[in-house]
């Protein structure tokens, strides 16, 4: 069930005085030699929650990971770079103790003053986060009054910032954002205005096998684009010279054809590419599917592909993306991904982004066209998750009578 049944959200809890504990995720991409924070887009996508929580005079603990590092203490995933953007956009004081558990936390959260904020470091330093470990959510109870959770992007792990501790509070809600992500990503999912478009796009056709095969059961169209659609392409019998195929998936392609048919769902994979003999050429040329030249591969869907694409985003009152149509990161094969992004904007639909490329692409496309989306969503791993049917453990964990 993908609703906010049986959910409390922020609103519905007594925040005043209380030390209000926010699971946000933080996990940014970063510049690999600075640091630098690359996109924000998450941290100002838990502003609104962090903010009212303040303003109504909560103490407000923030928790969140970054990247892997394993369980151990590695300062490359210090949220140190997240407590400066942070302070910086809250304009005020964000402690960060350099532990999320123990002495130090209490020490600064018992001296907490107004407009200051206390982001506990990675959570993720500790092994026992990712086992869920009960004891370890203990700790962090210790640390707190109140329980909120506003990290839609890692609801998809049984981790103890995320299921543990949720499971130990009596009072806990979901924040604005994932309330947000609950309600528009539910609503594709459950209840879509038809006719309904998903564009599914990235590398392996076999990390979206259960996206595929539940969208079939709601879509009335599906566009199948980037890197796994050479799959699909080789399937039909092109050849696709030097591009990335998955073989061992061609029969499941061809399953997932048949299934389209069999279910009156147009399937639209693309009838032209863009070529070239290496994924760092500087320009690429645009030839039909049964054309490809010897040593080249495809790297981005053709001007036809685009305009049967835009065709269907004409027709459609709900589309869901996911993932980018070519190797969007190099400007030469960007194009089709850039149009995706242009074509939903420039429809009157329900507009959802699942989040990862996909988002940070509508982002890249500018101001104008990111507003024009219903919803961007800020979880990759998590939104594909929901959208293949699955129950998110830190979603469930929310509601009442789970815990
Ligand atoms: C994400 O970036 O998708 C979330 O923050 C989850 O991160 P993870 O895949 O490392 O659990």
């Amino acid at each position: 069930m993908t609703t906010l049944a049986g959910i409390k959200t922020i609103k519905d809890l007594e925040l005043e005085n209380k030390r209000v504990f926010i699971r946000v995720d933080f996990n940014v991409p970063q510049d690999k030699k600075t640091r630098a924070i690359t996109d924000d887009a998450r941290i100002r996508a838990a502003l609104p929650t962090i903010q009212y929580a303040m303003d109504k005079g909560a103490k407000v603990i923030l928790a969140s990971h970054l990247g892997r590092p394993k369980g151990k203490v590695d300062p490359i995933y210090s949220l140190e770079p997240c407590a400066a953007r942070l302070a910086e956009l809250l304009s005020c004081e964000v402690l960060l103790p350099d532990d999320c558990v123990g002495d130090a936390p209490k020490k600064l959260i018992g001296e907490m003053r107004g407009r200051q904020i206390v982001l506990l470091e990675n959570v993720r330093f500790h092994p026992e986060e990712e086992k869920n470990d009960e004891g370890f959510a203990r700790q962090l109870a210790e640390l707190c009054d109140v329980y909120v959770n506003d990290a839609f992007g890692c609801s998809h792990r049984a981790h103890a910032s995320v299921h543990a501790l949720p499971k130990l509070m009596r009072e806990k809600a979901c924040g604005f954002l994932l309330e947000a992500e609950i309600a528009k990503l539910g609503k594709i999912i459950t209840d879509p205005d038809k006719p309904y478009l998903a564009i599914l796009g990235g590398a392996k056709v076999s990390d979206k096998i259960a996206v595929v095969e539940n969208l079939l059961n709601l879509v009335d169209m599906l566009v199948i684009g980037g890197a796994m659609a050479n799959t699909f392409l080789k399937a039909q019998g092109n050849d696709t010279k030097a591009s990335l195929v998955e073989d061992d998936k061609l029969a499941l392609a061809r399953t997932i054809m048949e299934k389209a048919r069999d279910m009156k769902v147009d399937l639209i994979v693309p009838v032209d590419v863009v070529v070239a003999p290496s994924t760092d050429a500087t320009e690429g040329k645009v030839v039909d599917v049964g054309a490809i030249p010897d040593g080249n591969l495809a790297l981005d869907i053709g001007p036809k592909t685009i305009a049967m694409i835009e065709g269907a985003c004409k027709k459609a009152k709900s589309i869901f993306w996911n993932g980018p149509m070519g190797m969007f990161e190099n400007k030469a094969f960007s194009a089709g991904t850039f149009a995706v992004a242009k074509a939903m904007a420039s429809v009157r639909a329900f507009t959802v982004v699942g989040g990862g490329d996909s988002a940070s692409a509508v982002r890249k496309a500018g101001p104008e066209i990111q507003m024009a989306f219903t919803h961007i969503s800020t979880g990759g791993g998590a939104s594909l998750e929901l959208v293949e049917g699955r129950k998110l453990p830190g979603i469930e964990i929310l509601r009442s009578g789970n815990a």
